[in-house]
């Protein structure tokens, strides 16, 4: 069974990739002359089927490079929400058209990304990024040049302070790192924690020390800490240090890419104690490399698809029917972060960019897949994050944590 679904993704995998090289690069040098000031019309260079006078919205992510789920995942969910809005009359009786870059991964990428969507695709808005390191490259560019940018899942606390014209549409990571701080504690009964950190993620260093700050404070103890470089390849050295502080549980802030090996070679290095993630973890591929070393693992997350909800198990049917496959977080979030958007052009005064910035400062309780979302004065959301457990290479919700300064009622 599982052979199947993985086969399935992967083919699913190339015929994304060869879609996308087709049909949404854009040639760079092609202008969109008739653009009028401080907003987009699709004009001949924007996504394929969308009338001359579509809204365009701009769309920058990991379509290809090391993170590529985060990206494939998030734009699925965006396409979904601007066809279902499309299909609905669109916004303001327009349709909405989206402009892709693809910054492989890389955030000096993601700041050429969004400077061509701004200057050579006139966009009224902009979606992306997942990694904040990749969102912080590029937020100085959307908030220089007045154009709104939503995060649908960067939760590094310094994305939305680059300026006021950049928000989120999730939690940010001292709220998520205290998360894991209380499984740790409550759901694991880990005392005493190491922290392996990827030091070349904004993200990854951030939740750490998050981490550690909310974990001390409940009453746990940090009894090792090791770092790695994203894309490394050998975690032994380090793990084996980890090992001697024999820790009960070791917290891997970073993303799927690595998570993966790290638990095997910690499994293959005799470590039976549970590792511990942030939403970094979330993708099928993490068990192209993790295989069934992460079993009985544990991250916190934004979705999780097994949910009983009655508006998560539309989306996942939709979504599911649509793409041949599940979505995951990143993908609900793209969803909602796309939505909210066309919900605030709706809204706004007028289709200037700062008037698109006003309605979506001022989002209340808009009901999204992940949740109700209320952009606060910083910019930010804030919702209850959802444990995932993993079980016979499943993800499973275990547990779902709106105040983790609380002792859960029954940790498992
Ligand atoms: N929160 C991660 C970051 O800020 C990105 C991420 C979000 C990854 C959700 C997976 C799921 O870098």
């Amino acid at each position: 069974m599982n052979h199947s679904r993985n086969l399935q993704v992967s083919l699913y995998r190339l015929g994304t990739a060869a879609i996308l090289g087709l049909v949404c690069f854009a040639a760079p040098g092609c202008k969109d002359k008739n653009a009028p000031s401080g907003g987009g019309s699709a004009g001949s260079d924007s996504t394929a089927n969308s009338p001359a006078d579509a809204l365009v919205i701009g769309e920058y992510g990991s379509i290809t490079g090391k993170e590529a789920t985060f990206g494939k995942s998030t734009d699925e969910g965006i396409q979904l929400a601007k066809d279902e809005q499309n299909k609905a009359g669109g916004v303001r009786g327009k349709q909405i058209a989206i402009a892709l870059e693809d910054d492989q991964s890389d955030s000096p990428k993601a700041e050429t990304a969004v400077t061509r969507l701004i200057d050579t695709k006139h966009v009224l808005a902009i979606l992306g990024e997942v990694a904040s390191g990749s969102s912080l490259a590029a937020a100085p560019v959307c908030q220089k040049s007045g154009v709104p940018m939503i995060s649908p899942s960067s939760t590094k606390p310094a994305v939305t302070e680059k300026g006021d014209y950049i928000f989120r549409v999730c939690f940010i990571d001292p709220f998520q790192a205290a998360v894991v701080a209380r499984w740790a504690l409550d759901g694991v009964k880990a005392k005493r924690v190491a922290i392996f950190t990827d030091n070349a993620s904004p993200y990854s260093k951030g939740f750490s020390d998050n981490f550690e700050t909310a974990f001390v404070k409940m009453g746990g103890q940090v009894v090792a800490k090791q770092s790695y470089n994203g894309g490394d390849k050998d975690f032994k050295g380090a793990l084996t240090n980890i090992q001697q502080s024999h820790p009960d549980a070791i917290v891997v802030p970073g993303y799927y890419s690595d998570a993966g090996s790290i638990a095997k070679q910690a499994r293959d290095l005799g470590i039976t104690v549970p590792l511990l993630g942030g939403d970094g973890w979330d993708s099928q591929a993490l068990f192209d490399t993790g295989g069934d070393a992460v079993n009985g693992c544990f991250f916190s997350d934004h979705m999780a698809v097994d949910d009983p909800n009655p508006a998560v198990k539309r989306f996942v049917d939709t979504y599911t029917a649509r793409f041949g496959h599940k979505p995951d977080a990143l993908a609900a979030l793209g969803y909602d972060a796309a939505k909210l958007l066309f919900d605030a052009m709706g809204r706004a005064k007028s289709l200037e960019r700062r008037d698109i910035r006003d309605a979506i400062a001022a989002t209340k309780d808009f009901p999204g897949v992940t949740g109700k979302i209320t952009i606060d004065a910083n910019r930010n959301a804030s919702k209850p994050a959802i444990v995932i457990g993993i079980k016979n290479k499943q993800f499973v919700k275990v547990a779902e944590i709106a105040d983790p300064d609380h002792p859960m009622a029954s940790g498992k």
